[in-house]
């Protein structure tokens, strides 16, 4: 077994670091109490080959394997998921579903523009009332001959507003249940699709969220991802791969306040002595060490196995539940080392504890990830 990375996968993880550095840290704080989403820095990303970073050359992609997009998720992360959840979203939901399961012509139209960073894709899944269980679609897509009619409102979709390309998930036959639920591309500039407002969220504030309404939206037939009724099962291959993304930004959302934590605990003195010299703080600081250890090791081996083309959906749902949950413990413990100081938002460890109930809860909740992981141990 080896655990070295390679001298590609270095050079990717350094350069999403000095990128997230140089262009995200210095005004992260406050696009965060603005909720303003950095239109320009997803620019300047997608220009550097981030947003397409795992498609294959052949449509314009970086051709970079999981691995290093763990490695950039984590260190964009550390800094600012808002712009990391970009990332995630157009490389694991967007590009691989099309890669994988789009026709040519899908992909010569679609998949391209996106893998260059052109253009920005977005998941549309959730519903107001089918957000863990997400069988019961409730927008439909009904068979018009050569085009489908889409009607119903997804919620929560991130990207909604800044994306060209949504996939939407919706039902063509209840009666058939899961088995009648169609993926369909949608420009987001056909007529009758509106948004919502940008949702004030507790945390990724600067994220682009919105509802997006349907209101016999006329999509062709051609742009039907794979056979009919081919869609949920489409989402749930997708959100596969999604979950290393969202586990890889929880990881780097831990090792970011780890590592602020660790640095105030060196410099903070107090009862004589820096902060690091309690055992208090020096146990807490061990724990976390540990667990962010484990919570990169998870999401490394998910990549290895998607990477090596081995089955990786369950460690995918166990990377994402377990990054997760020690992303909020993290970042709980960062702000009580941090004290007083903790619980403003100059010293970044209470934003970044509120991102972290977001990984909790998106690209399905921890519980959800439990559920995956617990069937898995009946079979
Ligand atoms: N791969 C392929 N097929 C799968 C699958 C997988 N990982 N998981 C389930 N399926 C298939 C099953 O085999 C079954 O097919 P058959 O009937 O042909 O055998 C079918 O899907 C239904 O499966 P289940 O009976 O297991 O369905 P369920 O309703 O009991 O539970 C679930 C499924 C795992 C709970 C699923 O609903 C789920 O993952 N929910 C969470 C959804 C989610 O993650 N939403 C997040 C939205 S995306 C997002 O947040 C993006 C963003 O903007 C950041």
């Amino acid at each position: 077994m080896n655990f070295e990375f390679t001298e590609e996968q270095k050079m990717i993880q350094q350069a999403a670091k000095d990128f997230a550095e140089r262009e995200l840290l210095h005004d992260v704080i406050e696009r965060d109490a603005k909720s303003e989403f950095p239109a320009d820095r997803i620019k300047k990303l997608a220009e550097l080959g981030f947003l397409g970073m795992m498609t294959d050359p052949k449509y314009d992609g970086g051709g970079m394997d999981t691995v290093s997009y763990v490695l950039a998720m984590e260190e964009l992360s550390k800094i600012d998921s808002s712009v990391a959840v970009v990332m995630s979203v157009c490389n694991s939901l967007v590009n691989w579903g099309l890669e994988t399961y789009g026709t040519e012509e899908q992909k010569e139209k679609y998949l391209k523009p996106l893998a260059r960073g052109e253009k920005i894709g977005a998941f549309l899944l959730s519903e107001p009332e089918a957000g863990s269980d997400a069988t019961k679609q409730r927008t439909t897509a009904e068979d018009k001959g050569d085009y489908y009619l889409v009607n119903g409102t997804k919620n929560w979709i991130t990207n909604a507003n800044c994306a060209s390309t949504y996939l939407v998930i919706a039902q063509t036959n209840p009666e058939k249940g899961h088995k009648g639920i169609n993926a369909l591309i949608v420009d987001k500039n056909t007529p009758g699709i509106t948004l919502g407002p940008h949702e004030d969220k507790m945390g990724m504030r600067s994220s682009d969220t919105h509802s997006v309404m349907f209101n016999d939206v006329k999509v062709p037939k051609a742009n039907r991802i794979g056979e009919d009724g081919f869609g949920f099962n489409f989402a749930m291959k997708t959100l596969d791969g999604g979950r290393i993304g969202i586990a890889s930004q929880a990881l780097g959302i831990a090792s970011g306040a780890f590592e602020r934590a660790l640095h105030y605990a060196k410099e903070r003195k107090a009862f004589g002595t820096e902060i690091f010299n309690h055992q208090a703080i020096a146990f807490k600081l061990a724990d976390m060490a540990v667990k962010i250890e484990n919570a990169r090791n998870l999401c490394l081996k998910a990549a290895w196995l998607k990477d090596t083309k081995q089955p990786y959906g369950i460690v995918s749902a166990m990377a994402k539940q377990y990054c997760a949950d020690i992303a909020m413990e993290v970042t709980t413990e960062a702000v009580q080392i941090h004290g007083g100081y903790g619980y403003v938002k100059e010293y970044h460890v209470e934003r970044l504890m509120r991102e972290a109930k977001l990984t909790q809860i998106y690209e399905g909740t921890s519980e959800i990830q439990k559920i995956v992981i617990s069937r898995s141990l009946l079979k």
